[in-house]
C-alpha cells in the first residue's frame, strides 16, 4: 500500500519524505498549514521535496472553471495530480482531464456508487472519507472494501485512496482491505512509528550493552 501524507506543512513533508510516495492537499488543509507561504509558492516547494503524486485541489463550481485552474496546476509539474469534488461537474471534469492525459482524485466521496462513479469518469484515483463517514455512524472502511471489490470486479484501473484517516487502526485495516493507498495526517504517521514495548527494549539493550566487556 502507498502512504501519501495528508499536510500542507512543509516541514512535516520534510521530516517524513524518507517514508511517504505522495502528498495529498486541501483548501482547509492549505488554509490551516500553509504557513504565511503564497499557495503556487507551497505547491511548487512540495514538488521539490516529493518525487510522487502530489494532489491539489480545484475550487471552481463548474467544469470550465475546475478545468481552467487543473491545466494552470499540472503545468507545475507531472507529478500534480487534481482534486476535483465528487460532483456532476466535478465528474465532468474528471472525464475532460483524463481525455487531456492530466491525472485526477475525485474527492469527498462517501459511497461505493459514487466511487463507481468516479472510476467510469476515468479518475485516477478516488478518496474515500472513512472518518468522516465513521464520525456519522456509518462504517466507512466497508465502503473501501465494496469500492475495492467493485473495482476488482469489472477491471477498473482508479486507485482506492483511504482518506480521512482518524488513528492508526485505521491505516491498518485500509492495508488489510487493500486499499491501493491510505492518506495519512503526520500525527498519524508518527503514532503508527511508536510503541511503548519497542522504547522499552531499546533503553534496556543499551542499559545491558554498559555490562559487555568491550
Ligand atoms: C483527503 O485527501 C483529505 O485531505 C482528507 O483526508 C480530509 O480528511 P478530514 O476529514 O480529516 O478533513
Amino acid at each position: 500500500m502507498k502512504l501519501f501524507l495528508d499536510t500542507a506543512k512543509l516541514e512535516d513533508i520534510k521530516k517524513f519524505a524518507h517514508l511517504i510516495d505522495g502528498v495529498t492537499t486541501n483548501p482547509t488543509l492549505i488554509a490551516r498549514d500553509a504557513g504565511g507561504i503564497g499557495f503556487k509558492e507551497l505547491i511548487r516547494k512540495i514538488i521539490g521535496v516529493v518525487d510522487g503524486p502530489i494532489s491539489v485541489e480545484v475550487v471552481s463550481p463548474a467544469v470550465s472553471g475546475m478545468v481552467n485552474e487543473a491545466r494552470k496546476y499540472a503545468s507545475f509539474s507531472q507529478n500534480v495530480v487534481i482534486k476535483v469534488p465528487m460532483t456532476g461537474q466535478g465528474l465532468l471534469a474528471a472525464k475532460k482531464l483524463h481525455e487531456e492525459g492530466i491525472r485526477t482524485n475525485v474527492t469527498l466521496v462517501f459511497s461505493a456508487n459514487q466511487a463507481l462513479l468516479a472510476a467510469k469518469a476515468g479518475a485516477t484515483y478516488a478518496s474515500i472519507f472513512v472518518g468522516r463517514l465513521d464520525d456519522t455512524g456509518e462504517d466507512g472502511m466497508s465502503v473501501v472494501s465494496d469500492t475495492l471489490a467493485i473495482y476488482e470486479s469489472f477491471g477498473f484501473e482508479t486507485q482506492v485512496i483511504t482518506a480521512s484517516i482518524r488513528h492508526p487502526l485505521h491505516v491498518r485495516d485500509a492495508a488489510l482491505a487493500g486499499s491501493h493507498v491510505a492518506t495519512v495526517p503526520p500525527s498519524v504517521l508518527e503514532l503508527m512509528m511508536n510503541h511503548p514495548l519497542t522504547d522499552i527494549g531499546v533503553s534496556k539493550f543499551l542499559e545491558d550493552w554498559k555490562r559487555v566487556n568491550k
